[in-house]
């Protein structure tokens, strides 16, 4: 029998880089340098800019602060881009493909870094410009890299959770089917019983593979070519379309991004809450939570035992437009110092990217949950790996989109979804 892909130990997993046989040999730009001068400015020094989205958990303007204290000459300017990932990654190809040079880091997701690196935006980590990866997660490494080569220092990790109310559920839940068994103690308590985040953009690719992933199936095979038409992927998909048929997930979850989730979660309104690490600081600070003490956390349930999560994560990149690149490569290289990763953590409960730092005492004296994340991120199943990334999300978020609105059955949902990610190389050509 097949191991799940859940089952199998990190380096087995690997990185799961999509082949589609159209793009063998790559368009235009596909191989990385051919946009801006990578040898331009290396030794340049001056005020920069750091690009990243809404800076949720306030760890960003503090570290900023602390750096421009100390380094008066080379200040840098924080632009914060809204809390959506699909309108950061377009704000980011916008002022990529107009070489804006005031872009000089930016904060890219896991699954940017392949389309990125390959139309040559990103300044390449090695040489002069190397930045030492030893000690961190391989997965966070591999996630900022394209081709072997460096593109994006790893800054923070992601993996998914389970949140749930502890006050209301005595032992947390290790698979789905017990998850949606206690439903009735949601619906005993007035409220909807579980939500992820099922609007239409990335989350909904990271949920819905998440669905398939923990139940057994995969976006994926271990050759890279799309693997959706599966009686465990089609598995998947049939229990997200359920619950929200039977409510089990409540109908306005369909509109949830990761913020909506997390205030209705705040709010009490939710019994199980799937979501990232960030949660957990805003939820037991946030003056209006009511989840304050009440706060469980554990792994993605799964069909028989954990489910698997997707691999999310934040890494720093240098534009190749950047003036002031020696600035910007120090700038990143802060991000990453372990007293850095530690205040994104104990401030922000962000994952930290150094495997020895969810052994820290003092950080998993106040962040509990560390464990049950290292392994959420140890487990965690990379999404498609290829510079057609937008194609390939595109293809599964409308399928999934449309299965979970009961405009599609699971099974054409993906066979759609398969052939459109087939077609994605060739139609970027
Ligand atoms: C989080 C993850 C990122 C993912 C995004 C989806 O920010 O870190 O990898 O793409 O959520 O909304």
């Amino acid at each position: 029998m097949k191991t799940p892909r859940f089952l199998l130990p990190v380096a087995t997993a690997g990185v799961l880089a999509l082949s589609l046989s159209a793009c063998a040999g790559g368009g235009g730009g596909t191989t990385g340098g051919g946009g801006g001068d990578a040898e331009a400015n290396l030794d340049s020094r001056g005020p920069i800019t750091y690009v990243q989205g809404k800076d949720n958990s306030n760890v960003v303007r503090p570290l900023i602060e602390k750096w421009n204290a100390a380094h008066p000459d080379e200040k840098v300017t924080f632009k914060e881009q809204t809390d959506q990932a699909d309108q950061q990654h377009d704000d980011l190809v916008q002022n990529f493909q107009a070489k804006n040079a005031d872009y000089d880091v930016a904060s890219v997701d896991v699954v940017w870094t392949a389309e990125f690196a390959a139309k040559g935006w990103l300044q390449p980590l090695k040489d002069k410009m190397a930045i030492e990866t030893t000690g961190m997660l391989e997965p966070t490494v591999e996630a900022g890299s394209y081709k072997g080569t460096l593109y994006a220092a790893p800054v923070s990790s992601d993996g998914g959770i389970l949140y749930y109310r502890k006050d209301l559920v005595p032992e947390p839940p290790k698979t789905w089917d017990e998850m949606m068994e206690m439903c009735s103690i949601a619906e005993a308590n007035n409220m909807g019983c579980y939500s992820g985040q099922f609007k239409q953009y990335e989350g909904l690719t990271v949920n819905a593979s998440e669905a398939i992933n923990s139940a057994g199936g995969s976006v994926l095979n271990d050759e890279g070519k799309p693997n959706l038409n599966t009686p465990e992927a089609e598995e998947g998909l049939n229990n997200l379309i359920e619950a929200f048929k039977n409510g089990n997930i409540p109908a306005e979850a369909i509109t949830y991004q990761e913020e909506e989730s997390r205030r209705a979660f705040q709010e009490g309104k939710l019994l199980f809450l799937r979501n990232w690490p960030y949660v957990y600081n805003l939820a037991t600070t946030e003056g209006s939570s009511q989840v304050k003490d009440k706060l469980g956390m554990t792994a993605l349930p799964g069909k028989d035992g954990p489910g698997a999560s997707s691999l999310g994560g934040h890494s720093a990149a240098i534009s190749v437009y950047s003036d002031h690149k020696a600035t910007a490569l120090d700038f990143v290289k802060f991000l990453i110092e372990e007293e850095q990763q530690k205040f994104f953590a104990t401030q922000g409960s962000l994952a930290p990217v150094f495997g020895s730092l969810y052994e820290d005492q003092e950080l998993v004296a106040k962040l509990p949950y560390l464990p049950v994340l290292k392994t959420s991120i140890e487990n965690a199943v990379p999404r498609p790996v290829t510079p057609f990334y937008p194609a390939v999300t595109q293809a599964i978020q409308e399928n999934a989109y449309a299965a979970l609105k009961g405009e599609k059955p699971a099974k054409d949902a993906l066979s759609d979804m398969q052939k459109s990610i087939e077609s994605a190389g060739a139609g970027s050509q």
